[in-house]
């Protein structure tokens, strides 16, 4: 299970992905986001399809993938939120990779903003968690979720585990993981066990993550 060419399958099973930044409009020129690429969540997607699931990919991002994976384009984290929850009741597992904007501005102006000479001050309401909604409304599916720190990586991690009632979540450093083909990830377990790998493609990190995936299903169906 450890050579990454080896796949476990995960035919009969519906795996919904998320991928990509969301985007918050100020107004109809701007708007806020974050530097995720949806690269992490395409791979994990095609190696999920791959291993025979049936694959909803969720994101905020254009992504190339195949054209067996029901897509689904967002823009803002309530899109997000809106579609993930309606495919949640069906699906066998979650695997979060998106980069879900936190706040949002409390109000997008109809027409540009125009600048003056004082500074700006923009209010941001809260977006919803969606993963720890899913955590809270967990039935039968398995969860994965990520974190990108830029400190104290293992703290916040472990805390986010199990705030969000995930079976697994894939941590790396900022700095190792945005935009670039390749990232540094370690598995943190519900169970406690803990997984570091070295700088691997993200193509081979979304099969690791779909093996584990696999082992999952196993263990919760014994
Ligand atoms: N997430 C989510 N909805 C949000 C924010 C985050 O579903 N509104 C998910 C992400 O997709 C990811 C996980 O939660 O799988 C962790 O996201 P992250 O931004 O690292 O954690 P937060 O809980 O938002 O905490 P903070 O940003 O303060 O570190
Ligand atoms: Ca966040």
């Amino acid at each position: 299970a450890e050579d990454y060419f080896s796949f476990q399958s995960l035919a009969g099973k519906r795996v919904l992905v998320t991928a990509g930044p969301t985007k918050e409009a100020l107004d109809p020129i701007r708007f806020f986001s974050n530097h995720s690429s949806g690269k992490m969540g395409a791979a994990i997607a095609e190696a999920a399809y791959r291993a025979g699931a049936e694959v909803i990919l969720i994101t905020g991002a254009k992504l190339n993938v195949d054209p067996g994976i029901t897509t689904i384009e967002v823009v803002t984290a309530l899109d997000m939120h809106r579609e993930v929850l309606n495919w949640y009741p069906g699906v066998d597992a979650v695997i979060k990779a998106a980069a879900v904007a936190d706040y949002r501005p409390a109000r997008i102006s109809r027409s540009k903003i125009k600048k003056t000479d004082e500074s700006m001050t923009i209010t941001m309401v809260r977006n919803p968690d969606i993963l720890k909604e899913l955590g809270e409304k967990k039935q039968h599916q398995l969860l994965i979720g990520f974190a990108a720190e830029t400190d104290h990586l293992d703290d916040y991690a472990v805390q986010k585990l199990e705030k969000k009632h995930l079976d697994m979540l894939v941590a790396n450093h900022a700095a190792d993981g945005f935009g670039g083909d390749t990232n540094k990830v370690t598995f943190y377990y519900a169970d406690g066990k803990k997984q570091t790998f070295d700088t691997m493609p993200k193509q081979q990190i979304g099969t690791r993550i779909c093996n584990a995936l696999a082992s999952l299903f196993e263990t919760s169906e014994t």
